[in-house]
Formats: C-alpha cells, structure tokens, sequence
C-alpha cells in the first residue's frame, strides 16, 4: 500500500496524518499562536504556519505523495521575489472589513456578488480582507506597482514557499468572493469592486492532480479547504451526503452535482479533479461552536469535560435558558455580524453547569437552523455524519439528533479532514485509498415543537445588536 501524508493546517493547529498499510496516524500535531490586536482583529503568524507545516513533514519522513488541507478564508500578501510574507494571515473570523461590506452593500452590490461568486458581503470570505490589505498596506502597492505582489489564500502561499509553485485550487478559491462559480476563473468586476488586483492573485488549478513536488521530493497531489477535505473523508461520494464538522466552528457541507444557488447558505465546490470532473457542496456555517464552549471554560463555568458529557436537569431550553452562540456573529442562513452572544432567561437559580448547558444546546440549536435551511434546496440522505472535538461528547451527539430530528452517525475516526486530505492525495496520484465511513448511529428523540421558537425568539433578540448599542 502507498503511504500517503495529509498535513492539516487548521484555525487553531497544524498536524501530520500518515495512511499507510501500519493504520492512519498523527505523527505530529502543533498549535499555533492566535493574535488578537484590535477589537475584531484575529492574524496567525505565517512564519510560524510554515514551520509548523515544514515540522509536520520532516515527521512524516518518506511518503509517495502528499495533500494539504487549508483553514478557507484565511489569507495574506507576501513578496514574489523573495516569498517574504508582508503581512499576518488574517484570519476568517476577523471581521475588520465588516463596515467595507456595509458600505458595498449599500451601494446595491450584494446581489451581484452573490449572482457570480454565490457568497453574501460579509467579512468571513477573503475578498474584503485583501481589499483591506491594498488600502492599509504602502509595502503592497509598493509591490503591486513592481508587479511583485502576491495576494492569497494561506494555500497559495505554502504551495508557492514549499513547492516554488504559485497556485490555488476552486474550492479554496471559491471561498474568496472573486470567483466566478460558474466558470471557476477569477472575475475581472468582482476584483475590481473589492478593490483586488487580479494580477496578483494565484492561478486556480484543479483540486488534486500533480500540483508540485515538496522539498522532500514528495509529490503534492491535494490541496483543499479543511471543511470539503472533511466532507470527503466522511465518504461522501452520492448528491445529499452530508456532514457536520464540530470545530472551532460548526460547518455543514452536504454533496451536490450543481451549483445551488438562491439560498441564504453557501453553493461553493467540493472538489475538481484533473479531468475536469467537479463536485459542489452546499454549505452552511456557525461561526462559534468550541470556540464558544472553550469561552465559556474560560469564565469558569466548567473546567473538566466530564462535566459535560452528563448534566443531572432537563435541558436548559426546557427551563426557558437558551443561549445564542453568537460571539462572534450570527453566520448562516442570517449573515449578521453585529449580533453577539447572550444567554436569556436567567434566574436566580441558575447554574453555571445550566449555563454551559445552553451553550451545548445553542450550538445545537444554530446547526439545526443551518440544516432546516439546507433541506429547502437538497434532499438530504440520512444519517448526517458528524464529527470534531464535540462530536466526543454522547450528550451533545443526542441532542443534536434530537434537535435536527433525524439519525446522526458520529464517526470512530477522529482525523476525518485530514483522512479526507490523504484519500484526495492518493486520488490525485492515480490510486483510490479504502473509504468505508463507520461510526455509531444515533437516533432522534422526540422533542416540544416550542423548544425552536424559545429558541428563535432569543436568536431574533440578539440580532442587530451593536447598531442598537
Ligand atoms: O471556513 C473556516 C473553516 O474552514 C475553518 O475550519 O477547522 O480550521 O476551524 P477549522
């Protein structure tokens, strides 16, 4: 058997995962650093991803080929002569640009945006963001002026720095707003209203193939967004497979054979492949869902998972205490950047063990709407496959079954992106690796129809809330 290495460089880590004929492993995992410099502002260092991911392949030592898993949004600058980033990796949450999108929208061009790139204005996608860096940043139109500017995605950077290759893929690509989704090409207007150069954008090669040979001598033949490398690795191969990924934010990607447009979710490419076949995904976001409940760790209202593996009362909800997840916005299907997190309902009775609790069942709660929304424009084939730090915990899987009202399968293999990663890579090089999606079923428990109401008239409360403010 081939022995594949798949790196995944996630929001909060980078790590190794080998598949070869010993079994699938980590042999390496590493956190980096988060910077927050201003209120909204969240940047990785793009040093730092690079040695982490040069750690990752110096573990993994010889392999036949090689993929890359990249974090979507996330995106930079960097210098073509020398590779030298030019500024941080300013990452998807970070919603600097959120009155830039304002100010677009105002102008009446969200409906364009969203006719060609398929993605609403909202500061989550790079677009805005690069835009930001042309208008902050002297050294990038210095460069842009020399030609020597490169402006991408953190997958086109480490392609360009480990492979002397400058080259994105459409699935990244499509993350962006620049892309037109019909064609999978840059659009000459859509970078002109965000105020990106198109000459210093990566060229969009196909998804797997022979993308470039690493330092090493290993052949990259992968590279993809995290979430749709996730949705392969959970065996989605049929229109309507679909999956969710609890990380630090929640992402449900269900498989299609077209682009599906007119929904307040996202239609963005699952994955192309070198001969020419392309698959599309609908996807659907909350932006806090560990990140939410590692805040709420924070404040002191848990400190052991045990803790919330059992809660001793009926859930929260059932009480009347709801909590919207909404730290750092409301994402699909509302696309609401000045809602902010709030618990509602509290009582001099309440706990912080109830507190948590309805973070759990928030996060919850934000996925079932995303599901609900889903369902309109795919028919979605049971069980929904799911997976992340979350997915670990039994009472959480229940109640995610119970909320979104059908079966949920919750996947033995915990590496899932980065399996999905690999089984690309090995596509990419000619071989198909085994995928027999395996896991635990769980299934629904009838729940009160006005847990959803409780729920969204919470949800309704928060939104608009720094307007208000
Ligand atoms: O859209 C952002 C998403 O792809 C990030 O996923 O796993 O890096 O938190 P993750």
């Amino acid at each position: 058997m081939m022995r594949v290495l798949a790196i995944d460089q996630g929001t909060t880590s980078t790590r190794a995962f080998v598949v070869d004929g010993g079994g699938n492993r980590v042999v390496h995992a590493v956190e980096h650093r988060q910077f927050y410099p201003a209120p909204g502002h969240v940047e990785h260092d793009p040093e730092e991803l690079i040695a982490n991911i040069e750690a990752c392949i110096a573990a993994a030592g010889e392999v036949d080929c090689a993929g890359i898993d990249n974090q979507g949004e996330s995106c930079l600058a960097w210098d073509a002569a020398t590779g030298r980033a030019i500024t941080p990796v300013i990452v998807w949450q970070d919603d600097r640009t959120a009155d830039a999108c304002e100010a677009l929208k105002a102008k009446g061009l969200e409906s364009l945006v969203r006719e060609r790139a398929g993605l609403p204005l909202d500061p989550y996608f790079s677009a805005s963001k690069l835009g930001w860096i042309m208008e902050n940043c002297a050294e990038a139109r210095e460069l842009a002026a020399q030609s020597r500017l490169r402006l991408g995605t953190t997958d086109a950077f480490f392609r360009d720095r480990l492979t002397g290759v400058f080259a994105t893929d459409p699935t990244t690509a499509s993350r962006t707003s620049l892309m037109n989704l019909t064609t999978c090409s840059w659009d000459p207007e859509l970078c002109e209203i965000f105020g990106v150069p198109l000459e210093a954008l990566p060229p969009i090669l196909p998804t797997c193939g022979e993308l470039g040979t690493l330092k090493n001598g290993a052949k990259l033949t992968a590279s993809i967004v995290d979430q749709q490398a996730a949705l392969f690795g959970h065996g989605a191969r049929l229109p309507g497979h679909a999956k969710i990924t609890f990380g630090t934010g929640a992402f449900a990607l269900a498989l299609t054979d077209r682009l599906e447009g007119g929904s307040p979710l996202l239609p963005t490419i699952a994955w192309s492949e070198s001969n020419g076949a392309t698959m599309y995904a609908l996807d659907g976001g909350v932006y806090s869902a560990s990140s939410a409940v590692n805040w709420a760790k924070k404040l002191g209202l848990w400190s052991t998972t045990a803790e919330l593996d059992h809660f001793e009362r009926e859930p929260a909800v059932s009480r009347g205490l709801v909590f919207v997840p909404a730290l750092s916005g409301l994402a699909a299907p509302h696309w609401d950047r000045s809602a902010r997190g709030a618990w509602m309902g509290l009582g001099l009775d309440t706990t912080p063990s109830d507190m948590v609790q309805a973070v759990l069942e928030g996060v919850a709660f934000r996925v079932a709407e995303v599901i609900a929304e889903m369902e309109k424009s795919v028919a979605i084939l049971p069980p929904i496959s799911i997976d992340g730090g979350m997915s670990r915990n039994p009472w959480f899987c229940q109640f995610v079954a119970d909320v979104l009202g059908r079966p949920v399968r919750v996947s033995d293999e915990p590496e899932l992106t980065a399996l999905g990663c690999a089984q690309l890579a090995a596509r990419g090089a000619g071989h198909d690796l085994p995928s027999e999606p395996a896991g635990r079923i769980i299934e629904p428990r009838p729940i009160p129809a006005d847990w959803f109401a409780t729920f969204a008239a919470a949800r309704d409360a928060v939104q608009g809330y720094r307007q208000r403010g």
